[in-house]
């Protein structure tokens, strides 16, 4: 065992939304810099939780009709069965909403304020009389006080990219009630960050962080800290402050604070000592990998808070770019909003956790997803170089020697290549440069390919006398696999963990002083990885936009903030905006629904037909929850006639029926009356 010691984390996700590919970036990228230390028998710790307090969670909860602590555990199963299901192994996965977080956040809280980094003061915000709570700022929609958008929240103009107060827009309504804010008087708790100015600009340049994101904390810094509003009127769903009644702790408070809590929880599970790892002398390295999007929490308030409350502070936060999806935000029109589920129901985790891996660096740059790229780089280099290698030998070795390796090693060069590349590559890795490694490991394939290439079993296999040269190549070659295996492990654990039942040789350790398997019994080779079927991706995009038509407008509360690694927000995703010649493009007709049927195997869509004047229609629609078949026929809609059409799972829908409503039973259809004004154009 080294002597390191380490605690690592990453985001805690919200409890009120689904894991997707956006989130998965971050915890796959996490998860392997983990496994590749546990690989080197570094005692290393990976903790994460549910981040489960604030105003959505509480009105999700109130809209499903639920409790908040049953949505948050509702939320846990599925968050905990997708990162399961990913391979991303935590060591505890935890919640916000625990016993330890609410210990630990009144600690931190009691300590700043003991030593003077807590104030006071009334403020005046907008507040929902008929809700009778106070509205965040995404909590208020209006229209822009600059452009006049309607339907803008309270803090910034997603058609002209204005920011501003809630105060300012204009015609302000309540987002949850409808009702006019009115404006309250409450009192505050702030953290003074200014208190710990000097402490920063250290802090920030001392290493602890990647260089532009130490860049962009200096220009925060030299623009001044301001105090930090850390507290939230009731109703409020989280941990009310000590001595302060009816005041609750504003969640990005007590979210970092669950990396304690998580971990406190597994160290009472384990015997772990806390300590050893959270007080101010502490010799552990913390390490946080975030999204860019939340580094201001991360590298300024949370080492604030920390040395403010006698604790240590992270040794580094390692933040990434976020994820794009062939080359564009993510989506849910155009079924690039693909969550790990929706991933799962298709495809293997390993695909993508080593596609990630190809193109992730140390950087904060943002990373795409090209589905082309993606099926092309996993079935070139782990199905047609890496696991080609064993299947090219395998075969030889079960049928023509018992399954049993030769006794020597024919090449031990190339054999020694193989592993003095080990230490390059554990730097990459060490360095958060999985696509450097990966790079190395496929250079590594090549050349073991290569070798069988010259080599040509195929032709021993046939040449008299040529048993033993045969029985070396092969040797060799199922030897180089191992190593690559052995490199590949943090990436692909399921993939390597079914090698390591090939190859019979027990857990592959880093490849430090691996040495080659010599007259050793292999089992018979199952292929580990099959191609990607480009089908299957076509499917994950027609069901994620499957998705997006059950629920044809969002009404549910606004997300606070955009979404934490892909920028999208969750839920209330208003698509990009579209200029005047695009929106005419859309050829919009009445249509009559002269027929209406279930669709076998889904309990979302119906089959309609549609009358739209010049023709009849067949249009998947996903209404099925609001309308009975029979109820449908003869009724009119709005039909999107010209969009192209989309062979989905049940056949090929010829259009977009337009209906709206929160879903469930609320979709609305343009009108029941039948018939007279079917295949009118609408203008
Ligand atoms: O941005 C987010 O998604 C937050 N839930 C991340 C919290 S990370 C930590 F501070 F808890
Ligand atoms: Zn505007």
């Amino acid at each position: 065992m080294s002597e390191r010691k380490i605690l690592v984390t990453s985001a805690l996700p919200y409890a009120n939304g689904p894991i997707h590919l956006g989130h998965l970036v971050e915890y796959i990228q996490t998860d392997i810099w983990v496994r590749y230390q546990k690989q080197r028998g570094v005692r290393c710790y990976y903790v994460c939780a549910d981040d489960t307090h604030g105003t959505p969670i509480m009105l999700r909860a109130d809209k499903e009709g639920i409790t908040p602590e049953a949505l948050i555990a509702k939320v846990w199963e599925q968050h905990t069965a997708d990162f399961n299901d990913f391979g991303v192994a935590f060591d505890h996965y935890h919640s916000t909403h625990s016993e330890e977080n609410k210990v630990f956040s009144s600690l931190i809280y009691t300590r700043l304020r003991e030593a003077g980094h807590i104030s006071s003061r009334t403020i005046t915000q907008a507040y929902d009389p008929l809700k009778e709570m106070f509205l965040p700022d995404r909590f208020i929609k209006g229209d822009c006080p600059k452009c006049g958008a309607h339907e803008q929240y309270g803090d910034s103009c997603e058609v002209c990219g204005a920011t501003y107060s809630p105060t300012e827009l204009k015609n302000a309504v309540s987002a949850i009630s409808g009702v006019k804010p009115i404006e309250k008087d409450s009192e505050h708790y702030f953290f003074k960050l200014a208190d710990f100015t000097d402490l920063l600009k250290d802090w920030i340049t001392a290493g602890h962080l990647q260089s532009e994101v130490s860049n962009k904390l200096k220009e925060w810094l030299e623009a001044g800290l301001h105090d930090w509003d850390i507290s939230r009127d009731a109703p409020y769903f989280g941990f009310e402050i000590p001595d302060a009644p009816g005041k609750y702790f504003y969640v990005w408070l007590d979210a970092p604070i669950g990396y304690m809590a998580s971990f406190k929880y597994l160290c009472d599970q384990q015997g772990i000592d806390f300590n050893e790892f959270w007080s101010k002398d502490s010799t552990a390295e913390l390490y946080h990998f975030i999204g860019k999007d939340i580094i201001y929490f991360h590298a300024l308030f949370w080492p604030a808070m920390l040395h403010g409350a006698h604790l240590r502070m992270p040794t580094a936060i390692f933040a990434h770019g976020f994820l794009t999806v062939n080359g564009e935000k993510m989506s849910k029109s155009r079924g690039t909003f693909i969550t790990a589920r929706t991933y799962l129901d298709h495809l293997n985790p390993s695909y993508l956790r080593y596609y990630f891996a190809a193109k992730l660096s140390a950087g904060v740059d943002d990373i795409d997803l090209n589905f082309d790229d993606f099926s092309q780089r996993v079935n070139s280099d782990l199905v047609g170089k890496v696991v080609n290698i064993a299947s090219r030998c395998s075969g030889f070795i079960s049928k023509r020697f018992a399954g049993e390796l030769s006794p020597d090693c024919v090449e031990p060069a190339l054999f020694a290549e193989f592993i003095a590349s080990h230490e390059r590559i554990a730097g990459h890795y060490e360095s958060r440069e999985f696509g450097k490694a990966m790079r190395e490991i496929m250079a590594l394939a090549d050349k073991a390919n290569h070798y069988i290439d010259e080599q040509k079993p195929w032709l021993l296999a046939k040449e008299a006398g040529q048993e033993e040269r045969l029985h070396a190549v092969c040797s060799l070659g199922i030897n180089l696999f191992r190593v690559l295996m052995a490199y590949l492990k943090p990436v692909v654990p399921d993939m390597v963990a079914a090698a390591e039942v090939f190859l019979q040789s027990g857990d592959l350790l880093w490849v430090t002083e691996l040495q080659p398997l010599l007259s050793h019994k292999i089992n018979e080779f199952t292929p580990l990885m099959t191609r990607v079927d480009n089908d299957k991706i076509a499917a994950i995009v027609a069901a994620s936009t499957a998705t997006l038509e059950k629920t044809p407008t969002q009404v549910t509360a606004p997300a606070s903030k955009t979404n934490p690694v892909t920028s999208v927000k969750l839920d209330t995703a208003i698509a990009d905006t579209i200029d005047f010649e695009s929106f005419a493009k859309i050829d919009l007709r009445v249509g009559e629904i002269i027929n209406a049927e279930e669709v076998e195997g889904s309990d979302k869509l119906l089959k309609l037909t549609l009358n739209i004047g010049i023709e009849t229609r067949t249009i998947f629609s996903g209404i099925k929850t609001a309308y009975s078949p029979d109820a449908l026929i003869g009724r009119l809609t709005l039909v999107i006639v010209n969009l192209a059409p989309r062979k989905m799972r049940f056949g090929i829908s010829e259009g977009m029926v337009l209906a709206a409503g929160p879903g469930g039973q609320d979709i609305w259809l343009l009108s029941p009356d039948a018939g007279a004004y079917a295949g009118l154009r609408v203008s």
